[in-house]
C-alpha cells in the first residue's frame, strides 16, 4: 500500500500553535480586506522606506519538543547550589499547591491588569490579601498592590519621603548596614535628582540634615537595632522615617509601625517565591494613612457595584502615571502582581500560626550553626540576630568560601576576612553539618532545643494576620478550591480574547512556561559566583544578540524589570552620555501628547523637563510642532521619546524625520518599543534613527501579564552609549544600576528565548503580518458601524486600531464605559479605554487570535452598535437600558426582571457562550464610592458571608 504525503506539519509551533488563523482563515480574511495576499497587504501598511533590507533568519525552528530538550540541555549548565548569601534573597518552599494551582496556571498567569474591576474581582481580592499581610507584618495602615523589587522600593520610598516631608533639607540618609544593592539603586535614583545621598551608621544619623532616613531591618549582615529614637529624631525634624524590613523577620520581631516608621519597604521573595537568579519577586511598600496620596505603585481598594454590594477595584488612580504623566507619583506600570498573589497565598497558606512557626525554626537553625562554629572557637557576629551571622576567619576566607562551595552551599564574602551565612525555611540538618565541614569541623546538628539570640527588647507583641481568610481551613482540599473560585471570578486569556490595545495580550504557550519552574532556572542566587549560571549565561548571550537583531542595536541592557523601567533606564543612559560629553545642561525632552503616561513620567524621574509635542488631524506627530519645540530647546534638548508604530495605530511616514530634526539639534532618540509586535522582522528602530528602545518582553515577546506582572524591560541601545548602560548593582562602574539583580528577573527570560527559538525568524516575522492582518480585518468588519479613528495614508491600520465611540454620547447617551461594560456581558474583556485618546476603544487582536474569536468579537461589537441604535431611533430608553445596566449578573437574571428588554438579550447577547457563558460577579463597579471611603484591606469575614448568601 502506498501512501500520499499529507502537507501538514503538526509539530510547526509558529503556524500551527502561536498564529491562530489557518491558511484558509487567512484567504477567507484578505479576501474581506479585497487584496490578493498578506504581502500586497503589508505593502499597503508599512512604508517601504521604513522596511528592513534583510529577512530576519535564526536558523531552522525548534519544536517544543526540541526546545524542551534544548532547555534542559542549558539548564543543565547552571549548577544548582544552596545559596545562604541571603543580601535580600533566600531559599524558600513554594507550597506545591501554590505552584500548580497559580504559579502555572494560565487562569492566573495570562490576566491582564485589573482595570476592569468587574472581570477582576478574583485576582483583586488575591491582592487585597497581599496588601493586608503586608499592613499586618510592618503594622502600617495602608499597603500598595506590589513593587518591582526590594532596591527600586527603597529609591521609590525616598522620592516619597521627600514628596511628604516637612523639613526641606536636600540630603537623604542611607543606613550603611542596608544591603550594597538597595543602596547603590538609592545612589542612582538620587543623582539626577540633585539629593545628597549619605551613607552611615544609624548611629551618626543627623536628623536635621536629611529630609529622610533608610534602614535595613535586620541588617544586611544580621544586626537587628530598634530604630525607635532615630525615627523620633527624625520626626522632629520634620523629616521621614523608612525601614526596609525582611517580612519573614517581622513574624517574631517588633514591626516597624511600633518603631514610629512612616514607610516600610522590602521584598516578600521568601514567602514562596524562588529566586529566580534575581526575580521576578514582589516588592512590598506600606505607609502611614496620612501618605496614602504619595504612594507610588497600584493600591487595591473596596468599592461597592451598582447594587450596593461590596466590589474590589483599584484605588487612587488619580496619582497614577496613566492619569498624571510627569506629575504622577512615580512610573510605575506593570509591577508584580502574581508574585504578589503567591505571596499572598503562602500567608493564607501557613496563617500567622505557620508563618511563626517557620521564622521560629529559621531562627533557631541560625543559632545551631552559630553555636556549633562558637564552639570551635571561631568569633561569630552579632550578638543578637535573626537568620544572619557573619563570622571573622581572617586569611582563612578564600579556603572556607572554596569549601563551603565543595559541600554545595555557597556562602558570602564579607570584605577581606569575613564570611556570611544566612539561613532559610530549606535549609536541612545536612545542610548545617556541610557548612560546619566547610569550617573544617565534623559535628552532627543535634542540639534541637537552642536558646534564642533575638534581642528581648525586639520581640514583637502585636498580633498579626487576625482576619478570617488566614485562619481558614487549610486542608488542601480547601486551598485549591479558593484558588479556584477566585480564578473562576477573572476572565483570562485563558478563557476569551482581551484585545487590549498597547498591550500586546498574545499567547503564552506552554511550553515556552515550562522551563520558569525547574530549579535548573529558579533556584539560582543573583549573586552566584559566574562559573554556577553558564546556562543562563548562555541563554542571555543568545536572547541579546537575537533581540540586536531583531531591533538593529548593538548591545542590550536585561537590568530593567519593566517598560517603564526601561524608559528610565534608557533616559539616564542618554543623559549619562550627554553629560560625558560635556552637554549636562541638557535637559529637555520632547514627547507627543499621545505618549503612554509612564513616557513623561520617567522623563521626570531623571530630572527633566517635559515639553509636550501636538499630533496633527491623522494621529501623526505634528511635524512644524516638533521642529519649532526642537528649535526653541535646541540649547536643552536631551532627547525626544516617541512611540513606533505611534500610540494611534498607524506607521507614520515622518519617523525619521523627527528622528534627524532631534539629532540635529543634539537631541538623542528613545523610541519606546512596545509596539514592536506590529515590527519584528519587518522593521527596527535601530534602523530608524533611534539610540535606545526598551521592549516589552511580556507584550511582544510572552512573557505572560500575570494580572499586572511580572515584566521585563530590556533596553536596546547604538553604540555610543554601551559604556552608559546600568552598571552591576553591586559593582557600578560609570553609570548606576536601575535594579537589585544584574539581569532584572531574569527566570522569566527562557519565556521569550523560547519563543523565539520555536518561531525562527520567518515565523517571527509571519506573527507580525498576521497581527496586521487580524487588526485590519476587524477594522474593516466594524466599517459602516464604527469610525477607524486614524490610518495610514493607504486606508489600514497597524497592528491595533482606534474605534470612535465618542458620538454615541451625544446620540444615545452612550459612553465608552457602557460599551467596555457591555462586552464583559458577551464574554470578553474591554479593548484599551480612553487611551490615547478620551473616550475611544483600542483594539489588538495580535496573531494568536483564531478568526472565529475575532468573528465573534466583531458579531458582539455589532450587536452592541445595534443596541446603539435602538437608543438613537428612540426603541430603547436611554437610561434603562441593556448598554447603561451592564455587565449583567447572574443574580439579575434570577432576580425579579423589570426591564424593558429581556433576559435573553440582557445575558446572552452575540458572543457570549450559552454553556461557557462567563458571569462577571458584581455588577457596575462604584470607583468614587471606593475613593470617598478607602478601605485597602481585608474587610471583616462576616462581610463575606453576606455576599455569598
Ligand atoms: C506605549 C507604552 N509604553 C510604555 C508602557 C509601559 O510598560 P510597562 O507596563 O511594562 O511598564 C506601556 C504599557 O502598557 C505602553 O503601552
Amino acid at each position: 500500500m502506498s501512501y500520499q504525503p499529507i502537507d501538514y506539519l503538526p509539530y510547526d509551533f509558529a503556524n500551527r500553535r502561536h498564529i491562530g488563523p489557518s491558511p484558509e482563515e487567512m484567504a477567507e480574511m484578505l479576501e474581506v480586506l479585497g487584496v490578493p495576499s498578506l504581502d500586497a497587504l503589508i505593502d499597503q501598511t508599512v512604508p517601504r522606506d521604513i522596511r528592513q533590507a534583510e529577512k530576519l533568519d535564526f536558523g531552522k525552528p525548534m519544536s517544543e519538543r526540541e526546545l524542551l530538550h534544548h532547555m534542559r540541555v542549558t539548564g543543565a549548565k547552571n549548577k544548582v547550589l544552596t545559596s545562604l548569601i541571603g543580601q535580600g534573597y533566600h531559599g524558600t518552599v513554594t507550597p506545591p499547591a501554590i505552584q500548580r494551582n497559580i504559579l502555572e496556571n494560565p487562569a492566573w498567569y495570562t490576566a491582564y491588569t485589573p482595570y476592569q474591576p468587574e472581570i477582576s474581582q478574583g485576582r483583586l481580592e488575591a491582592l487585597l490579601n497581599f496588601q493586608t499581610m503586608v499592613c499586618d507584618l510592618t503594622g502600617l495602615e495602608i499597603a500598595n498592590a506590589s513593587l518591582l523589587d526590594e532596591a527600586t522600593a527603597c529609591a521609590e520610598a525616598m522620592t516619597m519621603a521627600q514628596r511628604v516631608a516637612k523639613s526641606k533639607a536636600g540630603a537623604f540618609f542611607v543606613d550603611e548596614n542596608c544591603h550594597p544593592q538597595n543602596i547603590a539603586v538609592v545612589r542612582t535614583r538620587a543623582e539626577p535628582l540633585g539629593i545628597e545621598v549619605i551613607v552611615g551608621s544609624p548611629d551618626a544619623l543627623e536628623a536635621d540634615t536629611v529630609f529622610g532616613a533608610l534602614f535595613q531591618y535586620p541588617g544586611t549582615h544580621g544586626h537587628v537595632r530598634d530604630f525607635t529614637d532615630q525615627i523620633a529624631a527624625l520626626h522632629e525634624a520634620g523629616a521621614i522615617g523608612i525601614v526596609s524590613a525582611d517580612p519573614m523577620a517581622l513574624c517574631l520581631l517588633k514591626e516597624p509601625g511600633a518603631m514610629g516608621a512612616d514607610i516600610a519597604v522590602g521584598s516578600t521573595q521568601r514567602f514562596g517565591v524562588p529566586m529566580g537568579f534575581g526575580g521576578p519577586h514582589a516588592a512590598y511598600m506600606a505607609c502611614r494613612e496620612a501618605y496614602k496620596r504619595a504612594m507610588p505603585g497600584r493600591i487595591v481598594g473596596i468599592s461597592i457595584d451598582s447594587h450596593g454590594n461590596r466590589a474590589y477595584r483599584l484605588a487612587l488612580q488619580t496619582r497614577e502615571q496613566h492619569i498624571r504623566r510627569e506629575k504622577a507619583t512615580s512610573n510605575v506600570c506593570t509591577a508584580q502582581a502574581l508574585l504578589a498573589v503567591m505571596a499572598g497565598f503562602y500567608a493564607v497558606f501557613h496563617g500567622p500560626k505557620g508563618l511563626r512557626a517557620i521564622a521560629q525554626r529559621i531562627h533557631r537553625k541560625t543559632v545551631r550553626l552559630a553555636k556549633g562554629l562558637e564552639a570551635a572557637g571561631f568569633k561569630v557576629e552579632p550578638a543578637v540576630y535573626f537568620d544572619t551571622i557573619t563570622v571573622d576567619v581572617g586569611l582563612l576566607q578564600r579556603g572556607v568560601l572554596q569549601a563551603a562551595v565543595r559541600e554545595g552551599v555557597n556562602l558570602r564574602k564579607v570584605g577581606k576576612s569575613r564570611v556570611g551565612i544566612t539561613m532559610d525555611e530549606a535549609v536541612r540538618p545536612e545542610i548545617i553539618e556541610a557548612v560546619w565541614r566547610a569550617f573544617g569541623l565534623v559535628r552532627k546538628d543535634d542540639d534541637l532545643t537552642p536558646e534564642y539570640r533575638l534581642p528581648e527588647a525586639l520581640l514583637r507583641q502585636s498580633e498579626y494576620l487576625q482576619h478570617d481568610v488566614f485562619h481558614m481551613n487549610r486542608a488542601e482540599t480547601e486551598m485549591m478550591r479558593y484558588m479556584r473560585r477566585l480564578a473562576d471570578r477573572d476572565l483570562a486569556l485563558d478563557r476569551a480574547m482581551i484585545p487590549l490595545g498597547s498591550c500586546t495580550m498574545k499567547l503564552n504557550s506552554a511550553a515556552e512556561m515550562m522551563p520558569v519552574s525547574w530549579r535548573e532556572f529558579s533556584l539560582i542566587h543573583p549573586y552566584a559566583p559566574e562559573d554556577q549560571w553558564k546556562g543562563y549565561k548562555t541563554l542571555i548571550d543568545d536572547l541579546n544578540a537575537k533581540l540586536c537583531t531583531i531591533t538593529g542595536y548593538d548591545a542590550i541592557s536585561m537590568q530593567p524589570n519593566s517598560g517603564a523601567q526601561g524608559e528610565y533606564a534608557g533616559l539616564l543612559t542618554i543623559r549619562d552620555w550627554q553629560v560625558a560629553r560635556g552637554q549636562g545642561q541638557r535637559d529637555v525632552c520632547l514627547i507627543p501628547v499621545n505618549a503612554h503616561g509612564t513616557n513623561p513620567a520617567s522623563a521626570h524621574m531623571v530630572g527633566w523637563e517635559v515639553v509636550a509635542v501636538k499630533c496633527d488631524a491623522n494621529g501623526s506627530i505634528d511635524l512644524e510642532d516638533f521642529r519649532a519645540k526642537a528649535e526653541r530647546h535646541s540649547d536643552r534638548l536631551a532627547a525626544c521619546m516617541i512611540t513606533y508604530p505611534s500610540t494611534h495605530g498607524v506607521f507614520e511616514e515622518t519617523v525619521q524625520e523627527v528622528c534627524k530634526i532631534t539629532h540635529d539639534h543634539g537631541g538623542q532618540v528613545y523610541i519606546d518599543g512596545a509596539n514592536m509586535n506590529a515590527m519584528v522582522g519587518l522593521s527596527r528602530p535601530g534602523d530608524l534613527g533611534g539610540d535606545v528602545s526598551h521592549l516589552n518582553l511580556h507584550k511582544t515577546f510572552c512573557i505572560p501579564h500575570g494580572g499586572g506582572g511580572p515584566g521585563m524591560g530590556p533596553i536596546g541601545v547604538k553604540e555610543h552609549l554601551i559604556p552608559h548602560l546600568p552598571g552591576h548593582p553591586l559593582n557600578a562602574k560609570g553609570a548606576g544600576p536601575v535594579s537589585a539583580a544584574p539581569f532584572g528577573s531574569p527566570s522569566l527570560l527562557p519565556i521569550s528565548w523560547a519563543y523565539i527559538l520555536m518561531m525562527g525568524g520567518g515565523g517571527l516575522t509571519q506573527a507580525t503580518r498576521v497581527a496586521i492582518l487580524n487588526a485590519n480585518y476587524i477594522a474593516r468588519r466594524l466599517e459602516g458601524a464604527f469610525d477607524v479613528l486614524y490610518r495610514g495614508s493607504q486606508g489600514r491600520v497597524a497592528h491595533e486600531c482606534i474605534l470612535d465611540v465618542r458620538p454615541f454620547e451625544k446620540s444615545a447617551g452612550v459612553t465608552v464605559e457602557d460599551i467596555a461594560k457591555r462586552l464583559i456581558d458577551c464574554g470578553f474583556h474591554a479593548p484599551t479605554m480612553s487611551w490615547p485618546v478620551a473616550g475611544t476603544l483600542m483594539v489588538e487582536p495580535t496573531e494568536s487570535e483564531t478568526k472565529a474569536e475575532l468573528d465573534r468579537f466583531c458579531d458582539a461589537m455589532l450587536a452592541i452598535r445595534e443596541e446603539i441604535r435602538a437608543i438613537e431611533a428612540g426603541e430603547m430608553d436611554r437610561e434603562v437600558n441593556p448598554l447603561k445596566l451592564a455587565p449583567h449578573t447572574m443574580e439579575d437574571l434570577v432576580k425579579d426582571w423589570d426591564r424593558p428588554y429581556s433576559r435573553e438579550q440582557g445575558c446572552f447577547p452575540p458572543g457570549a457562550f450559552r454553556v461557557d457563558k462567563y458571569w462577571p460577579p458584581v455588577n457596575r463597579v462604584d470607583n468614587v464610592y471606593g475613593d470617598r471611603n478607602l478601605v485597602c484591606v481585608c474587610p471583616p469575614m462576616s462581610d463575606y458571608a453576606e455576599a455569598a448568601e
